[in-house]
């Protein structure tokens, strides 16, 4: 599978990972900037936000009460479509996406 992170400033990073592989591993493993994950994946820390495009949202997993929760404490303000990068995983159903990295998050 592949996640393309997008910049605020138009760049695009495409990255391969393997499957069941976070959006949040996938960016801190290819040091993309603006995805820090820095609770390691329990949806405790929300430096993993980013905005999923709407083509790819309906194929995944319903936001989790712990994951909503955590929307709430965002750098950059919450959309329709943020996630958590940790709580999203690439798989066979899904594989590729793109998503923004919020521009305050940088
Ligand atoms: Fe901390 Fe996702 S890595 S909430």
């Amino acid at each position: 599978p592949t996640v393309t992170f997008v910049q605020s400033t138009g760049e695009s990073i495409e990255v391969a990972v393997a499957e069941g592989t976070s959006l949040m591993r996938a960016a801190v493993t290819n040091g993309i900037d603006g995805i820090v994950g820095e609770c390691g994946g329990q949806a405790m820390c929300a430096t993993c936000h980013v905005f999923v495009r709407p083509e790819y949202a309906g194929a995944l997993p319903p936001v989790s009460d712990d994951e909503d929760e955590m929307l709430d404490c965002t750098t950059s303000e919450r959309t329709e479509a943020s996630r958590l990068g940790c709580q999203v995983k690439v798989s066979a159903e899904l594989p590729s996406i793109v998503v923004d990295v919020p521009a305050d998050q940088v």
